[in-house]
């Protein structure tokens, strides 16, 4: 049979994506980037090749700092569950990472005072005397962006601290003219503290070569090139406390800056996988490494991955990157991702109404090696995945193996009626190769519809359901349909870096073993296949909807509460009274609720069942300090869509508006589920 690309030794892979901020939830744009990443790594280990795909949580900053003070929990802890929350967004999304871990660990904690102090010993750090605002109210220095002020060049207002938005000039929050601090808004004022740099200029004969030979995009390297025109800058690594992050060995209140342990990350995530499976580190990252190494990253960062990491690498006696591939910007609809158009899509919310598997096949299809940005428009998104995915990749197999199950009691047939078509198909596998190889995933789905219209053609021209009906041609349909689940199990060997879980489907019930790259040179003959389920059914216009509705800023979030002057309601009888069911239920757990600030989320127990709760209450609990207690909610409320979910009721408070507010809780002795009369 037709050799098909097999390589003689494997490759040995380490795949990164960027490691997202533990600060907020993953959304669509995000998930371009880990499915780009994760469509290479299935594709390299389905052709036999030894590949590491790993992450982690990019934990440290600022940012996360003031978030966690914000919503009132340690940062340790926020970081904890925000981890937990992107893994169960990727895991959802069939991203199939081999480890994803935190830049808040041992091994990043150890690799960042490793390599700084390599690149120190080497005389690549240096210190001075800084000058740099400070909020005399929150206590602290500010970073750039929590400085606004008016830009000092075309005198805009309200404007960062580190360029202009207006007129595109960068410079230093002190040359801001009237800055104030975003936290405290008081005018912040200058002091002088020591900060420690990298020496980027011992690099530049090392990144001048690093960068012409291919280890980037050409667009990438050549903005990275411009900077070489002149001295390049010294890298301010430190930060002072307070800060969320590491402290610098030998220093006094110093902290690294995030971006110096955020791709040391990866390093730590390999690290921390390769202990638990007797794994060689080295063998990947010492200087003269057979192994590749390979980031995926989007073009708002590669400066510090094509600058920066590289040249601490080097600094720092590891090897550097095999290749740093960006890609560009998601939009939706042809305009940035927004909130109040409803496409600020996160994937949680995605994930509630559509197939990851949609998303999956249509980033693939418009994914390439460029850094252009893309276009999720939802009315191309629903025809690319109705009608090439589902009507003609997809129908190939519900229109053969109906055949095979019904008239042949699922027996494929001994030989195919049309081998050279069979070998054809085999032979697409090189050209679909060097596509995905190349991240031209575009080329790799136009490659694969084209088989499949090939496939239907080849149906449509035969016509089993004709032939069925004789008894001298019925023998015939068993051919065909042997023919066209064949093809179709090509195709599917081919589609399995996109589309895992409908792969795992075929193998279901063409009842084998796990497909690899190498099956498509082989066809499947005088086998019994099982009966068929359907692979993936059709988007619904209402499941795009819902998509936008659930994205949409919505205002109900703020419930209503009485004020102590306002009049008394209406008069109302006793039947009007009964028609609300107040009840007695334990608060079960309760947690904040992720970009409201107004609202906790509440579980509870109302004797035989749990709802979940969104309450206004967020000012006056804090939400470990009403775990157990009973409480008083109305439970026959219709539920309420929420931006955040389903509110399956409305707890009971007494309050004056959101100033004060008292939970009300019933005498002791009452049990959960009581109603109130
Ligand atoms: N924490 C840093 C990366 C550190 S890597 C050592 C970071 N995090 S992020 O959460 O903001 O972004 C993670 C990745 O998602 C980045 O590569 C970023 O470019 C990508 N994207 C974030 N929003 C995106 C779009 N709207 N479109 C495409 N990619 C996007 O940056
Ligand atoms: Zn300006």
């Amino acid at each position: 049979m037709h050799p098909v690309v097999s390589p003689q030794t494997p490759r040995r892979i380490l795949v990164t994506s960027a490691l997202p901020y533990a600060n907020g939830q993953i959304h669509l744009g995000h998930m371009l980037e880990y499915i780009q990443t994760d469509i290479w790594a299935r594709f390299q280990r389905l052709t036999g090749n030894e590949c590491y795909f790993i992450c982690a949580s990019d934990a440290h900053g600022t940012p996360i700092m003031l978030k966690a003070e914000q919503d009132g929990i340690e940062p340790i802890k926020l970081i904890e569950k925000i981890r937990m929350e992107h893994m169960r967004d990727f895991g959802e999304f069939l991203i199939s990472f081999d480890n994803f871990h935190s830049t808040h660990s041992e091994e990043n904690r150890q690799y960042s005072e490793l390599i700084y102090n390599r690149l120190k010993d080497k005389g690549h750090i240096s210190r001075r005397m800084i000058r740099q605002l400070y909020d005399t109210e929150k206590q602290m220095f500010l970073p750039d962006r929590f400085v606004k002020g008016t830009c000092p060049f075309c005198g805009a207002e309200d404007q960062y601290g580190d360029n202009c938005e207006a007129c595109g000039n960068t410079y230093s929050p002190i040359d801001l003219i009237n800055p104030r601090s975003v936290m405290s808004g008081s005018t912040p004022v200058e002091r002088h503290s020591e900060q420690l740099f990298f020496k980027l200029e011992d690099f530049r004969q090392f990144l001048a070569d690093w960068l012409d030979s291919g280890h980037t995009q050409k667009e990438i390297a050549n903005k990275q090139r411009e900077l070489l025109n002149e001295e390049l800058l010294e890298w301010d690594i430190s930060r002072n406390a307070p800060y969320w992050g590491f402290e610098i060995p030998d220093e006094k209140d110093k902290y690294f800056y995030v971006w110096l342990d955020a791709p040391i990350g990866y390093l730590a995530s390999f690290r921390n996988y390769c202990d638990r499976h007797k794994l060689d580190f080295d063998e990947f990252l010492k200087p003269d490494s057979k192994c590749e190494v390979y980031h995926f990253i989007g073009k708002d960062i590669a400066r510090f991955h094509t600058l920066f990491w590289p040249a601490e690498l080097h600094g720092a006696d590891f090897r550097t990157p095999t290749a740093v591939w960006a890609h560009g910007f998601l939009t939706v609809n042809g305009q940035k991702m927004s909130k109040s158009r409803g496409t600020f899509i996160t994937a949680e919310t995605y994930l509630e109404h559509l197939n990851p598997e949609y998303l999956r096949y249509y980033f693939a299809g418009k994914l390439d090696d460029s850094i252009d940005d893309l276009d999720l428009n939802l009315d191309d998104f629903k025809v690319r995945v109705n009608t090439d995915l589902v009507g003609k990749l997809i129908n190939i197999a519900s229109r053969c193996a109906g055949f095979i199950t019904r008239v042949f009691d699922g027996q494929l047939s001994e030989q195919l009626p049309d081998p050279r078509m069979f070998e054809e198909f085999a032979k697409a596998s090189e050209a679909i190769a060097t596509a995905y190889e190349s991240r031209q995933y575009s080329k790799v789905t136009r490659l694969i519809m084209q088989l499949a219209d090939r496939t239907n053609q080849y149906i449509d021209n035969e016509k089993p359901w004709v032939l069925v009906k004789e008894d001298e041609t019925r023998k015939q349909v068993q051919g065909i349909c042997t023919q066209g689940l064949n093809q179709f199990r090509q195709m599917m060997v081919y589609a399995k870096p996109i589309l895992p879980n409908i792969a795992a489907g075929t193998e279901a019930f063409l009842d084998i073993e796990t497909l690899v790259w190498q099956d498509a040179g082989t066809p499947l003959l005088d086998h019994r296949i099982k009966p068929f389920k359907p692979l993936m059914t059709r988007i619904e216009d209402r499941q795009i909807d819902r998509v936008i509705e659930d994205s949409r800023e919505s205002d109900i979030e703020t419930p209503a509460i009485s004020s102590e002057f306002e009049p008394l309601a209406e008069e109302i009888g006793i039947d009007d009274f009964s028609r609300i069911d107040l009840r007695v239920a334990r608060i079960i757990n309760a947690e904040q609720v992720d970009g409201s600030d107004k609202l906790l989320r509440l579980q509870v127990d109302l004797g035989d069942s749990t709802r979940t709760i969104f309450s206004g209450i967020k000012s006056a609990y804090q939400p470990e300090s009403l775990v157990g207690r009973l409480t008083v909610i109305v439970a026959n409320l219709a539920p309420r869509k929420m931006r955040f979910g389903l509110s399956e009721g409305m707890v009971l408070c007494a309050g004056t508006g959101d100033q004060e507010l008292y939970l009300l809780e019933p005498d002791s002795g009452a049990r959960p589920g009581m109603r109130i009369t």
